[in-house]
């Protein structure tokens, strides 16, 4: 078994990483907390809760629709009724066992139950493995706008057992992977490098590959939240191809493309633009649509999608500051920056090289 910690002084947390650690009751023992409720959906429940039947955690088991049309106030309020009608107290633990959507309703009714009590992440899909169950982001969409409403709450460990990513479809394993190669592209050559020579064995999901990819991705991401844990400047650079992606998953209608699908598409645009300001090599650029192509995830903007539209949709981003856009842009394999100083013309022809 792995363990990374998180460094976030009185905050910081462990991330576990192993086979089969979720039914290991010694690992749940440590977990100080009297009163476990864990939140799911039926699917999560019939395909692995016999790997946690022996442990603790299975006392209270809230099940929530699955999908994420249901990341709301309405699956909010069940978890609020539970805890109050268990009668929850503020030394109680909320578990998410499920993907990002799941973790990330858990994570927030843990934040604003009794003004904040703990939760345990165990991420069950390779993309809240390696991004949405680390870091503290907490949330539900609204009507007028996804992830609107959130907090920062940070867990109190996260146990990965990567025997789940068995049973998870290919299309969504590899709408990880994108966030994984993402972590390559922004900070690690060395480790894109590997993933582009080990695709099959990825693909195969072997453990000790599993392994690997979840650790170096965890290890980055905890390595910038701790830097950064509020998104104030560097922490950012993990929204590489995100501006584009959601403008790409906004103007399909949500759901169409995984959000991997889109953030991956969006980083091939966002290479074409370092290519134009001479900070990424041709060849770099190559090297990166292939690996996209080896996973399966998109290396041209969806059928039918309006360039004018998309970059209205990118210019009512989150990330934009003082009406100026912010992107962020590799520089080369390995590293990527801020900044607010790319101009129009740029990305539009960058947009245009991907229709
Ligand atoms: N908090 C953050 O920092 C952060 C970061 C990235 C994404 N997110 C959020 O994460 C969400 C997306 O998460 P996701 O991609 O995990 O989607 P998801 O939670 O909807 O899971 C995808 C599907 O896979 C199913 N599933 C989960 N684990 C499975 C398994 N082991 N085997 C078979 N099926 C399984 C789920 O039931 C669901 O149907 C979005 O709401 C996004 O906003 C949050
Ligand atoms: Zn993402």
């Amino acid at each position: 078994m792995k363990k990374i910690i998180v460094k976030l002084n009185d905050r910081s947390y462990p991330i576990f990483i192993g086979k089969n650690i979720l039914s290991n009751k010694e690992l749940i023992k440590k977990i100080n907390c009297n009163n476990f409720a864990i939140v799911t959906n039926k699917k999560i429940k019939n395909l692995h809760f016999s790997k946690i039947k022996n442990t603790s955690l299975k006392k209270n088991v809230i099940l929530l629709n699955d999908g994420e049309k249901y990341k709301n106030q309405d699956s909010i309020s069940k978890i609020y009724n539970f805890l109050l009608k268990n009668k929850f107290s503020r030394d109680g633990c909320i578990v998410a066992f499920g993907g990002g959507v799941i973790g990330d309703m858990s994570g927030f009714a843990a934040a604003t139950y009794q003004r904040g009590i703990n939760f345990i992440q165990i991420p069950t899909t390779l993309l809240a493995m390696v991004d949405s169950s680390v870091g503290g982001k907490t949330g539900i969409n609204h009507a007028l706008g996804k992830n609107m409403i959130g907090s920062f709450h940070q867990p109190s460990a996260v146990i990965i057992d990567t025997e789940v990513l068995k049973t998870l479809s290919d299309r969504q394993f590899n709408a990880g992977m994108a966030e994984v190669i993402k972590y390559g592209i922004i900070e690690d050559k060395t480790f894109f490098k590997w993933l582009s020579a080990n695709t099959e064995k990825i693909k195969s999901k072997d453990t000790d590959a599993m392994i690997k990819i979840i650790k170096k991705s965890c290890e980055i991401k905890a390595k910038i939240v701790a830097m950064d844990e509020k998104e104030k400047n560097i922490r950012a650079l993990l929204n590489l191809g995100h501006t584009f992606g959601h403008a790409i998953e906004n103007n399909l209608g949500y759901g169409k493309w995984l959000h991997g699908e889109a953030i991956a598409c969006g980083f091939l645009i966002a290479s074409t633009v370092a290519i134009q300001n001479k900070t990424m090599k041709v060849e770099e650029y190559e090297s990166i649509k292939k690996i996209l192509e080896a996973f399966n995830l998109p290396t041209k903007l969806p059928k039918g999608v309006r360039l004018k539209k998309l970059y209205e949709t990118m210019s009512l981003d989150k990330k934009v500051k003082d009406s100026k856009m912010v992107y962020i842009i590799p520089r080369g394999i390995g590293s990527a920056y801020i900044t607010n100083k790319i101009k129009k013309g740029l990305v539009i022809n960058a947009l245009n090289k991907h229709v």
